[in-house]
Parts: C-alpha cells; structure tokens; sequence
C-alpha cells in the first residue's frame, strides 16, 4: 500500500500532464480536423493561460503530493513562447526526498530541429514525439498541413544529438488509415536508439467519430510485426506504465504497445492532467475540470492548494477505458468528453 495521497481505489498520485497551449501547427485528422478547428475557431485568449509561474506553483505543490514526473503537452507544445523558461523554472523544483522531477515532453517534432538544444539545456529530460507514417504522402495527409515527414526524422536526430533521452515514438494505428505501415515503422526504428510505442486509436474527444472498427488492437499488432521479426514480451514493468513492452527475438531493441482499448491500464492508473487554462482532470476521459486557476488567481495558499488538490485526488474514481466496452455507442456518444487538444495525450 503506497505512503501518502491515494484515490478512491487507492492509486497514487505520480504523473502530472500539464497542456501548455490549446493551439497546434498540425491538422491532425484525427486530432484537430479542419471542419471543426478552422480558421474561425475560438483558442483560448492569452489571459485564460495558466503563466509560467502558475504552472510552477502547481507543480510544486504537486510534487509535494507525490509526483515525480512532469509532462509537456497540449496543442503542440513547443507552440507557447518561452517554453524553455518554463522548463527551466520546472526544473528547480525537488521532491519531499530531494531529487528533481523527471521532465518528459510530448510534441510532433516539428520544431526540435531549431528547439531541441535550447530544451536539453533548460533542464527537460526527454522527449516523446508522434508519428505515424513514415510515407510522406500520407503523413501530409494526416497532418493535413503539408508537414513533410523528413522535417520531423530530422527533429528527431536533433534531439538525440543534443541527448534527449530515452526518445519515444508515438504512432496511433487508425484501420484503413495508416495500419498498412506497422511494419515498415517497426523496421524503420528496428535497431535504433529510439522506441517506437503503438497506440490504439481511442474515443477521445467529441470530434474525432471513433468506432471499434477502426481500432487495430495490440494483439494484431504484435502478430502481424512478429509473423517478419519474431517478439517476445518483456516482463517487469514500472508501476503505472501504459505500454506492454516486446523485444525482437533477434535483436535490435525493443517496442512498446498502449492498449487503453483491449487491455485498459486504468487499475494503475497515477496520472493528473491540468488543461492550458488551470483546470485539474483527474482522466483523459473526464467531462469536467476543477478549476484550480480560480483558487490561484483568488489568492489561495500553497497550502490551500495542497489541501484542495488532495480532495479532488481523494474522491477520484475514474476508470473510463475499463468501463469503456459495457458502453452502448449511444452513451458513450453522450457522454460529455474534453479534445485531446485541449487536455493533451
Ligand atoms: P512515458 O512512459 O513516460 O513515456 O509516458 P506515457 O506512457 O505516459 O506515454 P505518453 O505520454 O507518450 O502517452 C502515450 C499515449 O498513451 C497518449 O498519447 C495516450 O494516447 C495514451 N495514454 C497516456 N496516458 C493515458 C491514460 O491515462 N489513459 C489512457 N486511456 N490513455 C493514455
Ligand atoms: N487516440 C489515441 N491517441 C491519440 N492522440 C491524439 N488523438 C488520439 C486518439 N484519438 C495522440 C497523438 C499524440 C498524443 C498527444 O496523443 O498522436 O501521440
Ligand atoms: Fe496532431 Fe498532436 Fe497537433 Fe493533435 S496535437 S493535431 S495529434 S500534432
Ligand atoms: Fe487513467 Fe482515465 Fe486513462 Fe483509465 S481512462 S488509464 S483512469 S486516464
């Protein structure tokens, strides 16, 4: 039984997400589709951001509640200005035990060539970016911004030269979309420094009009790369970690697999996610927030803030993705649910 701060089905608290910007270069189809985020669509207004020293203070206080590990999100997170300061400020920040946080960041790659020294030198300690298509024609697709994907290869090399790691890379694995590259991407990373992580495709979001049946599970994953290069699974996992780990038999490193459809991993689940404008979830698919901004911005204590994040974590329940199958779609349609730009991964 862990010391300290548990929810109602006693997982600690251990990750803290935070969304730094609701806006992204990308126009991920999946994501942020241009009928819906278009030219006229409403991001959110400077003033509505968390500051840098907002997102510090929750932070800190977070870590006082036992969190050790600090991820980037949004949008696209290399999106907001000065990010490098914000991690530098991040970076101050000790456990009750004294030890730093990890700081992890989750981007599409797009700027770590010109970005990646400048965030290695701030204090953040790795970095993890989505792709999904190493063809590029399709990658423009996805992105639907005409991104080439040799910019984000490129980004990619960038941060490993300026020894951001252990690099992961996120490919969500839509049926009929992208599944036909599972296995070059696994061949592509086969043997590299980097991770590639399988994603299944999630109900996240209102916008995105998931059905089951695009969803390609891990279990066909791991068949269709190990029928080429034989897998094994790798045991011994880090408590509330979401990815299965495989090894190729052969060599050449390992993959990840994150089943939050097939294999729901919310029983340890150790994960808080603050949304760009301060408001505290305690699940990617919570309809609603506690609106901590409004606590900082009308003068509250740290120990306040200790106090009124312990409360929320206390009364946490949440376990969408194992209750996730009983759903009939037209509940799970109902179901009020934040975008995963907004909240972030
Ligand atoms: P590291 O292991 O530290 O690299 O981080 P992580 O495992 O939290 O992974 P990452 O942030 O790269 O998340 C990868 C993807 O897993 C996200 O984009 C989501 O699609 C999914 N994911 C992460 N956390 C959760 C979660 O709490 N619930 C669900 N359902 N999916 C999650
Ligand atoms: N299902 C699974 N992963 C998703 N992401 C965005 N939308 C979805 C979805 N519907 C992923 C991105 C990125 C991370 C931030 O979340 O590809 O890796
Ligand atoms: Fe694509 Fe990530 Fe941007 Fe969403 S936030 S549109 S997944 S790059
Ligand atoms: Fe955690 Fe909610 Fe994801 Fe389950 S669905 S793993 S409780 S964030």
């Amino acid at each position: 039984v862990p010391d300290g701060l548990v929810d109602a089905y006693r997982r600690p608290l251990r990750d803290l997400r935070i969304s730094i910007t609701d806006r992204c270069n990308f126009r991920c189809v999946y994501c942020m589709p241009k009928t819906v985020f278009g030219r006229d669509y409403a991001f959110l207004d400077r003033d509505e951001l968390l500051t840098f020293e907002e997102i510090t203070r929750i932070a800190r206080v977070a870590a006082g509640h036992g969190v050790h590990k600090i991820r980037l999100t949004g949008g696209e997170p290399l999106l907001r200005r000065g990010v490098e300061e914000l991690i530098s400020q991040l970076a101050e920040i000790r456990t009750p035990s004294g030890d730093p946080l990890e700081i992890a960041l989750t981007t599409n790659g797009a700027a770590l060539g010109v970005k990646a020294a400048a965030l290695k030198a701030a204090g953040l300690t790795r970095v993890t970016v989505s792709l999904d298509s190493l063809d590029d024609a399709l990658f423009q697709r996805m992105n639907d911004v005409r991104f080439p994907v040799g910019r984000v290869l490129a980004g990619i090399d960038a941060a490993h030269d300026a020894g951001l790691a252990p690099i992961r890379i996120n490919m969500v694995v839509k049926r009929g979309l992208n599944d036909h590259e599972i296995v070059d991407m696994a061949q592509h990373f086969k043997g590299t420094p980097y991770t590639l992580r399988f994603i299944e495709y999630m109900d996240v979001g209102n916008t995105n009009g998931w059905t089951l049946d695009e969803v390609v599970s891990s279990a066909e994953i791991v068949e269709r790369i190990g029928a080429v290069h034989p897998l094994e699974p790798v045991g011994a996992i880090v408590p509330g970690e979401t990815a299965q780990r495989w090894r190729y038999v052969e060599g050449g490193g390992e993959i990840g697999l994150i089943s939050s459809v097939t294999n729901a991993f919310c029983g340890t689940c150790n994960r808080a996610r603050i949304s760009t404008e301060g408001r505290l979830f305690t699940c990617l698919f919570a309809s609603e927030g506690h609106d901590l901004r409004a606590l900082l911005r009308g003068g509250a204590t740290d120990d306040e803030l200790a106090a009124a994040m312990a409360s929320i974590w206390g009364a946490r329940d949440d376990r969408y993705s194992e209750i996730r199958a009983g759903l009939t779609p037209e509940l799970r349609e109902h179901r009020k649910r934040v975008e995963m730009s907004y909240i972030g991964g």
